[in-house]
């Protein structure tokens, strides 16, 4: 990780699960973080609870389905840093619901497709402008996942979280070759597909979690973030376009 140490890195939904196991491993190798969440407040909490870390992690408000406060936040990132090297688009939602709900659902679709592919477009867009400014080695991780691969047969949960997720693969790729053809060979772009994380997001809400865990195969935040980790510490000519992360015993 030494040759990132010092440089600056933003992850979008920082404020729990993966993004914030991501935001405090960076910072203890010494990378400078710029959390994004509507809730920065929990950011704010976990760092006043983390103490002092290498690098320094700091924390603001943007809502990544609003294009207004995306260019908000990257002004004011510009501002304090100039530019910027790494970029995590992991900021995601998912409803229990399903397409032909009889139920109005159509702002959860509206809500899946905003955050989960456009806002990754809108933070793309501001973090290439910034690394380009640096003039330096950029990565960009796209938290994508294996339902963005292979449809298993849920029909209660995948709605429109599935095709958001093709449409990040889809989206990796298309970045990598846009890259390519603007002659950078610099900045990477890696699809990171996990299976089943233990979040928030991942944890019915009327189960006790330790309970519900206890006979499932599932990885854990800091599981994701390692795998971050690995992605950085690769040589700066290789681009791993596309990894799957997978409990051990996963049955998907
Ligand atoms: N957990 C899994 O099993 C799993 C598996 C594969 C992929 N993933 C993906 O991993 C990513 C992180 O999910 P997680 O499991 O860590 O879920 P989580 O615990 O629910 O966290 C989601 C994060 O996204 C942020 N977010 C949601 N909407 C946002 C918006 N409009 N603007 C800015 N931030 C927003 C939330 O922050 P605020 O609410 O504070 O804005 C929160 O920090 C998602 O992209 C998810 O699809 C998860």
């Amino acid at each position: 990780m030494e040759k990132w140490i010092g440089k600056v890195a933003i992850v979008t939904g920082a404020s729990a699960g993966i993004g914030e196991g991501i935001v405090k491993s960076l910072a203890k190798s010494g990378i400078h973080v710029v959390g994004l969440a509507r809730r920065s407040e929990k950011v704010d909490e976990y760092v006043q609870q983390l103490g002092k870390t290498p690098g320094t992690i700091y924390s603001h408000k943007c809502d990544v389905s609003d294009l207004q406060s995306v260019k908000e936040a990257f002004k004011w990132i510009e501002e304090k840093f100039g530019f910027i090297h790494i970029l995590i688009n992991n900021a995601g939602v998912a409803y229990k619901m399903q397409i032909l709900d009889e139920a109005d659902v159509t702002e959860k679709i509206d809500s899946i497709l905003k955050t989960n592919v456009s806002g990754l477009v809108y933070c793309t867009r501001e973090a290439v402008r910034l690394m380009k400014k640096a003039d330096d080695y950029g990565m960009i991780v796209n938290v994508g996942s294996i339902v963005g691969h292979n449809i298993p047969f849920r029909p209660n949960s995948l709605n429109m979280y599935a095709p958001s997720k093709y449409a990040v693969t889809a989206v990796s790729e298309v970045l990598r070759q846009e890259l390519i053809n603007q002659n950078n060979q610099k900045i990477r772009v890696t699809n990171l597909s996990p299976g089943h994380v233990r979040t928030d997001m991942a944890t019915p809400s009327n189960v006790d979690p330790d309970e519900y865990y206890a006979t499932k195969s599932v990885l854990m935040p800091e599981d994701v973030a390692l795998t971050i980790n690995f992605l950085l510490e690769t040589p700066v000519h290789v681009n791993i376009s596309q990894l799957t992360i997978k409990p051990v015993g996963e049955q998907f």
